[in-house]
């Protein structure tokens, strides 16, 4: 039997919405959609008020539009609105990798430097609609950057500072990005990032992107180009500190956010203003119950969609004190999330599963060592959290007092749409439990079956749908029908897995298709495959996922070597780095195995599920085998796991 964790006195007494609540609007969010999001759209200040409020189909001509009518500005509505009532209040706590370095930005001082920059970007030349790509440590100047783009009306795209330079060069051609806002370097765990000399090359192939704007972090030693460089202090040193805000329609872009899927490059993730910003800002108050004046830290990266919502968009919608963490969770030691958490007395805390699962290893000593008597409510995002994980954060870290939120969504929901509401949901530990408001999840089976009921199957979202999700792939409308509203028709495809138990609770058991989600990113298994035979010595590869005790999954991959290669601990490591180079240190491969074959149908498509299988150790379980080219292959496979062999 699964434990049960009632929503616990105290906190129901200050939580801003309850069980009864919770049942009644979704109810309403699902039956009634233009009436509740009609009104709850109004939590964002618009220039123009919107009379449209959803347009939006699944199938047919698909298309994904919420108060078209409106307009309004981002920025403006993270910063500006809040001037006359909490100008003075702190908007942005930053926590540096050195413990002895952090600040506090208020709104003021957060919408001058923002303007300063959007001042700066405009007489550069960049003007509504372009694209500015974002290659940033977790420093201000990355919110800064986010917003004075949102202000201006160009659309961010930014790229996580951990991918290499062919990477970051991929992304900046997708979207042919006319400025570059990057740094001299970035500081993590007491080592430096060169993120300006990766720039560099990524640029020598980029030929749309005219400026860059360096950020002196840690006053490294680089090279400007004269006639394209400009640093940044000097740009916004002398621009104004006011700037009016552009106008933009609610379904105009605001931000590109790259993603791994079964196939093919990364696809642009477009996501829009108007409806992106209202769930955004919804969801980060009612999941996080956030109240004013509290301190709340997310733990993300700006690189990944996570820190864009939950540590940018949303939290700044709402006037809230955001913590910003330069830095990582084992540095100066294991302690660091506690005392920063400590240090700036932080009320709500959102991390993903697989720092929780590397810090229980450090053991519960040094987290009892630190107080944390100012948390309230904890999170997990990113990958299915273990109970075990779970009950040790909700026991250890949160002192069985604090609700956890397992929140599950995806760079392409905007925003949270499986989670409880820590007022409202009994927690079960593992389970991300019911829908947020406007989510209708379905369960189908392989044929596309709606099920009901307790069931496992596969998890599609159904129409009507809420307001954050994304529009379409940027410059690709027609992989966006293909990807993900295709495969089960008049639904969107998750590709995810899911359970759903006698209470309705989701379970959700991780991807179905061909994503790997290692430490909470998401990695496709054809980007490594292709890096990897890109390596002279490489004849053929194929990747797949398998359990990891602290990444959830780690990435396997079976390589055939060109004839006349042999195996040798060298070449498997020179496999490593190159792969690390030609994607990103996330992107390594932590076990491969020397495969004279692979198993494959006759008409040579490789059988991946085999290769999981014999991966994951589950050599009773692979199913058919008949219908190979060279069944023997498997045979050969298995004897040489690299485990055993
Ligand atoms: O498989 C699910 C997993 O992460 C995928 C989305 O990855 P990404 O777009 O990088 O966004 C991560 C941050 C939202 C999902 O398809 N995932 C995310 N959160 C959870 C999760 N799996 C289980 N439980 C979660 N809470």
């Amino acid at each position: 039997m699964t434990e049960l964790f009632p929503v616990p006195a105290d906190f129901a007494k200050n939580a801003l919405i309850d069980e009864k609540t919770y049942e009644e609007w979704y109810q309403r969010s699902v039956n009634d959609p233009d009436g509740f999001w009609g009104e709850h759209g109004k939590r964002v200040d618009w220039i123009k008020p919107y009379t449209q409020v959803k347009d939006v189909s699944y199938s047919g001509d698909v298309h994904i539009k919420w108060f078209a009518d409106g307009t309004l500005n981002v920025a403006a509505n993270c910063l500006d609105r809040h001037l006359e009532t909490r100008g003075d209040q702190t908007a942005i706590i930053w926590e540096g990798d050195n413990p002895n370095e952090s600040k506090h930005v208020t709104y003021r001082e957060l919408h001058a430097e923002v303007c300063r920059l959007a001042n700066a970007m405009t007489d550069l030349g960049v003007k509504k609609g372009d694209r500015v790509t974002i290659y940033l440590p977790m420093i201000v100047e990355a919110a800064v950057a986010m917003l004075a783009c949102a202000r201006i009306g160009a659309v961010h795209s930014i790229v996580f500072g951990g991918f290499s330079p062919d990477a970051l060069a991929g992304r900046i051609q997708d979207c042919d990005s006319v400025l570059l806002i990057t740094a001299d370097e970035g500081l993590r765990g007491g080592r430096k990032v060169p993120l300006k000399v990766n720039a560099d090359k990524a640029l020598e192939t980029c030929w749309s992107c005219k400026s860059v704007i360096v950020v002196k972090r840690t006053g490294g030693d680089i090279h400007m180009v004269a006639g394209r460089d400009h640093w940044y202090h000097e740009l916004t040193e002398k621009a104004a500190a006011t700037h009016t805000p552009v106008e933009m329609s609610a379904e105009d872009p605001l931000f590109i956010l790259y993603t791994s899927g079964s196939t093919g490059k990364p696809k642009g993730v477009l996501h829009t203003s108007g409806g992106y910003l209202v769930y955004a800002s919804m969801t980060h108050q009612y999941v996080f119950d956030y109240h004013d004046g509290e301190v709340y830290w997310c733990t993300a990266d700006v690189g990944w969609v996570t820190g864009h919502s939950y540590i940018v968009y949303g939290p700044l919608a709402n006037g809230a004190i955001t913590l910003m963490f330069e830095g990582i969770p084992t540095y100066p030691d294991a302690s660091r999330f506690w005392q920063v958490v400590d240090k700036h007395k932080v009320n709500i805390f959102y991390t993903a599963p697989t720092a929780i699962r590397s810090l229980m290893r450090e053991g519960e000593e040094i987290v009892k060592k630190t107080s944390r008597a100012s948390l309230r409510l904890l999170g997990s995002v990113g990958e299915p959290i273990n109970p075990e994980a779970w009950l040790w954060y909700h026991r250890v870290v949160g002192d069985n007092r604090c609700p956890i939120v397992d929140t599950w969504w995806q760079t392409e929901t905007g925003g949270i749409l499986i989670t409880p509401l820590p007022g409202a949901t009994a927690l079960k530990p593992g389970s991300a439990t019911r829908p947020f408001f406007g989510v209708k999840p379905v369960m189908v089976d392989a044929e596309g079956k709606s099920l009901d009921g307790a069931v496992e199957g596969n998890l599609c979202l159904a129409e009507p749908g809420w307001p954050g999700q994304m529009r379409t792939v940027f410059g690709d409308h027609e992989r966006f029908v293909q990807t993900y509203f295709s495969t089960y028709k008049g639904m969107y495809f998750t590709g995810d897995g899911a359970r759903r138990d006698e209470d309705g609770y989701y379970w959700i058991t991780g991807r179905v298709d061909d994503v790997i989600n290692v430490s909470g990113h998401r990695m496709g298994t054809a980007e490594v495959e292709s890096a990897l035979v890109a390596h002279p010595k490489v004849a053929e590869a194929a990747v797949v996922g398998y359990p990891h005790e602290i990444k959830g999954q780690g990435i396997y991959a079976y390589v055939t070597l060109v004839a006349d290669e042999e195996p040798s601990e060298e070449l498997r490591k020179e496999l490593v780095n190159w792969v690390r180079k030609e994607i990103g240190p996330i992107a390594s491969p932590d076990l491969i195995q020397w495969s004279p074959g692979l198993p494959k149908t006759r008409s040579g498509k490789i059988m991946r599920r085999i290769l999981r299988k014999i991966a994951e150790n589950e050599f009773g379980a692979l199913g058919d085998t008949s219908t190979l080219a060279d069944p023997t292959v498997v045979d050969d496979l298995i004897e040489n796991r690299m485990n055993r062999g």
